[in-house]
């Protein structure tokens, strides 16, 4: 029986308390030389393999995924008013286009819009803009000597025509921020499907 056994202590005793030699229980030990084994694996595959990936390359490669996954259906986008008219009423478009803004644009012009350094892009006059064309070359191309910059290297041909769509959509809104600026401008064509 255990209890009549000579109990296997280390000999140490302070304050008359003594300490059981029991071995480290198995569990322990998996447990230990697992983690050693494991951090050698990690090292190796994630500092040294050329199968590892980096985040950001896994970012990439979402993305690249999440561009075909939004654009795949419609091809290359043309820069033409028919186009840009056309996707001013395809409301999946217009969401991925509010993105873009929200996380380029709004710095200056607003989340709305409604313009902070940048001009305000809900009312009727504009400075650099008379038809939805424009739009899509005031974005590419800047304005005022980079004051607006240009975004053809940052954002893609098709992300800039739905650019131009949103802020289409965005006429006429009159966001508070800043007082309209430049000349009124005849209205943009009819969005089909959409009553202004
Ligand atoms: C660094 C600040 C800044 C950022 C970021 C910016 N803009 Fe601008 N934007 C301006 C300024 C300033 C103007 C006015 C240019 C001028 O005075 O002619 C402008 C003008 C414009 C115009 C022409 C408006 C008009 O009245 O002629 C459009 C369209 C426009 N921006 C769209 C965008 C879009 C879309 C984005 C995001 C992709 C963007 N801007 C990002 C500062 C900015």
């Amino acid at each position: 029986m255990k209890t009549t056994q000579e109990p296997n202590v280390t000999g140490h005793e302070y304050d008359g308390i003594s300490e059981y030699d029991n071995p480290t229980p198995g569990w322990w030990h998996i447990l230990f030389f697992g983690s050693i084994l494991f951090s050698v694996f990690y090292i190796v595959f994630w500092h040294f393999s050329p199968l590892s990936w980096t985040v950001h390359e896994a970012w990439e490669k979402d993305q690249v995924n999440d561009y075909k996954r939004i654009f795949g259906t419609v091809g290359d986008l043309k820069p033409d008013q028919e186009t840009i008219v056309k996707m001013a009423g395809d409301q999946q478009m217009l969401s991925v286009a509010r993105s873009i803004f929200v996380g380029n644009c709004a710095l200056c012009h607003g989340r709305e819009g409604g313009g902070i350094n940048g001009v305000n892009l809900t009312d009727d006059a504009y400075k650099n803009v008379k038809t939805v064309e424009d739009l899509y070359t005031v974005i590419s191309k800047g304005a005022n000597m980079g004051a607006m910059p240009a975004w053809e290297q940052k954002l893609s041909k098709n992300e800039r025509v739905i650019l131009a769509s949103y802020l289409m959509t965005l006429r006429g809104k009159n966001v508070p921020g800043r007082a309209p600026e430049g000349d009124v401008i005849p209205p943009f064509p009819a969005v089909p499907g959409v009553g202004r």
